[in-house]
């Protein structure tokens, strides 16, 4: 299949001219669509009923287990669009990477990359590494309907965190050390990331996903310079390789206010905020010609109805004058949220922004 034919899931009726897609791509929409970073996950109790026993990274790799999960949040808060259920490691677990996700710690690495020799675990991805993805990607779109579905990957510092720190990390030490210390191989590091994030997109669009959002979760970390020279080059390359596919690409980070320009020029059509920058000055930084998604606090979910509504409001009076807005929150929803609260605001949104 050439790049430019629609993949499969892209034939669905309706998705090309579904909200979320259209504002992806700055058109006019009949209301502001919303989704959640997280959606799918421990704040349902119908989740934790069909995750009981099995391992994170195990749910990962059943395609029925990982249909069902996606679909779980649609059905219950009529989102816009749903986010494949996985995890940023999934890939690195699929070419051999040692690691395993703890409960209420994250992905560990049993034995961390620091040295040129450490590179040799990040051999390149196949398809049939990952052929549950492409497995629940084609269930997934068929159930789906008319309802996009958002494919994910871990940007290259987000992944390279992990894989130096050997785990999660406040301050990120071990990788900066390497990044400052070790320039080439911190470039050839990323370089060989971005390799192994571009094949796993492709095999994510190519099997119907209709836009994909890149989480440089932890990039907040860098001054705009550093960003600059030792994280765009390996970001913009991702965005690049999947740019003919013409499908939307989301650019995520928290904490990356000082960032947001650079995220938007590394290839991104639609630049994610968090909570910390109104959306109207994000505008300002980001710069015409990009979409905007966010950004909602989400500590806020705990508070009342009252106080969620108010701030929505604010998140869309802030939106009022983008080329197009994607309503998200600034980060996943909590563990603890209660999902009627989610729901709730799901309602509102469309409600208020109806046109
Ligand atoms: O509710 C859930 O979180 C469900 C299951 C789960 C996921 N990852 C799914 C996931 C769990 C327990 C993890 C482990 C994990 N991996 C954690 C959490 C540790 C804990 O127990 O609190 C973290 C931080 C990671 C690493 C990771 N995974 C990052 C940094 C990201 C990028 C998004 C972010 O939060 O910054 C992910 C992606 C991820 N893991 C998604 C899901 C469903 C992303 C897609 C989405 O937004 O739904």
């Amino acid at each position: 299949m050439s790049a430019n034919q629609s993949p499969a899931g892209q034939q669905q009726t309706g998705t090309h001219d579904s909200a979320f897609l259209r504002a992806c791509r700055r058109e006019p929409v009949p209301h502001t669509p919303v989704w959640f970073m997280r959606q799918a996950g421990r704040s349902l109790p119908e989740y934790r009923k069909v995750r009981e026993g099995i391992p994170m990274l195990d749910s990962c790799m059943r395609p029925e287990l990982v249909t069902e999960i996606t679909l779980q949040p649609v059905r219950r808060h009529n989102v816009d669009a749903a986010i494949y259920y996985s995890d940023i490691v999934v890939p690195l677990k699929a070419i051999g990477i040692d690691l395993d996700i703890k409960p209420g710690v994250g992905p560990v690495i049993a034995d961390p990359i620091r040295s040129r020799a450490d590179l040799a675990q990040l051999r390149d991805l196949t398809p049939e590494d990952v052929w549950y993805v492409t497995e629940a990607i084609g269930l997934l779109t068929a159930e789906l309907g008319p309802t996009p579905l958002i494919g994910f990957a871990g940007a290259p510092f987000t992944l390279a965190s992990y894989l130096v720190e050997g785990g999660p990390s406040r301050n990120h030490e071990h990788t900066k050390a390497l990044m400052y210390g070790d320039p080439q191989l911190w470039a050839d590091l990323l370089d060989r990331l971005a390799e192994i994030t571009s094949a796993f997109l492709k095999v994510q669009i190519e099997a119907g996903a209709s836009a994909v959002q890149l989480f440089d979760s932890w990039v907040g970390a860098l001054a705009p310079a550093d960003y600059r020279r030792s994280v765009m080059p390996a970001s913009a390359k991702v965005f690049r390789a999947v740019e003919s596919y013409g499908v939307p690409r989301i650019h995520f980070g928290v904490g990356t206010g000082e960032l947001l320009g650079l995220m938007g020029e590394a290839g991104a059509d639609v630049v994610g905020v968090d909570w910390r920058v109104p959306l109207d000055e994000a505008a300002r930084r980001v710069g015409p010609g990009k979409a905007l998604q966010g950004n909602f606090d989400p500590a806020i979910l705990f508070s009342t109805p009252e106080a969620i509504e108010v701030k929505a409001r604010e998140v869309l009076d802030a939106a009022a004058g983008l080329e197009g807005h994607v309503f998200n929150l600034g980060h996943g929803v909590p563990p603890t949220t209660d999902p009627d609260a989610l729901t709730r605001l799901v309602e509102y949104v469309h409600t208020q922004t109806a046109r």
